[in-house]
């Protein structure tokens, strides 16, 4: 943490002395260039996996992101067809779950059993949208974005070379 700090104070000086100042990315680079502790300090438990799985990962939660989003756009028109579009489409299927055994293999059990939960939910917000009923769409999603954030709280992806 010291190094950290250090390399902080260093850059921050190294900006305001130098006429030619460090550009912010290059700050970046400092911070996580001392020992480079490749978790820093992220005491979230990792799921181990090869680099194209992670990045196929985080384009999927982008995804997942992306349909939040359309669902409370959504909503708010009170377009509820359109709300089981989107909330289906994060729903499960037998590719998602094959997909979410395939990713959580490194990591603990329960992180599989998370990432299922988690598509249950939204076949559960698609079916509230059915209801026509803002309060329960509203609910459904609220437990949705809960299967979010208590798994971001608990999982972080580790890259590991991939299985020869
Ligand atoms: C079963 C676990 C799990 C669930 C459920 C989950 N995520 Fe994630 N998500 C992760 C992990 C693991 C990462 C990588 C985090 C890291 O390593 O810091 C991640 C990363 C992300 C990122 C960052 C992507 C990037 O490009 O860096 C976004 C955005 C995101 N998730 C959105 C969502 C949303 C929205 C939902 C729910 C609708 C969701 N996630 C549900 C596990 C999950």
């Amino acid at each position: 943490m010291r190094k950290v700090r250090a390399a902080v104070r260093f850059a921050c000086l190294a900006g305001l002395l130098s006429p030619t100042a460090t550009p912010a990315a290059d700050i970046g680079h400092a911070l996580l260039a001392p020992d480079s502790s490749h978790d820093l300090h992220d005491a979230r438990e990792p799921v181990r996996m090869p680099a194209h799985m992670a990045a196929r990962q985080k384009a999927n939660m982008r995804h997942h992101l992306d349909i939040v989003s359309t669902v409370v756009a959504a909503l708010g028109r009170e377009d509820y067809p359109a709300i089981a579009a989107a909330a289906s489409d994060m729903g499960t299927t037998p590719e998602t779950t094959a997909m979410c055994r395939h990713m959580g293999a490194g990591g603990p059990a329960d992180f599989t059993t998370r990432a299922l939960a988690f598509h249950a939910s939204a076949d559960r917000l698609a079916a509230a949208s059915g209801t026509q009923d803002r309060s329960k769409v509203l609910a459904a999603l609220g437990e949705t974005l809960q299967a979010c954030t208590e798994c971001h709280a608990r999982f972080r992806q580790e890259i590991v070379a991939p299985q020869p």
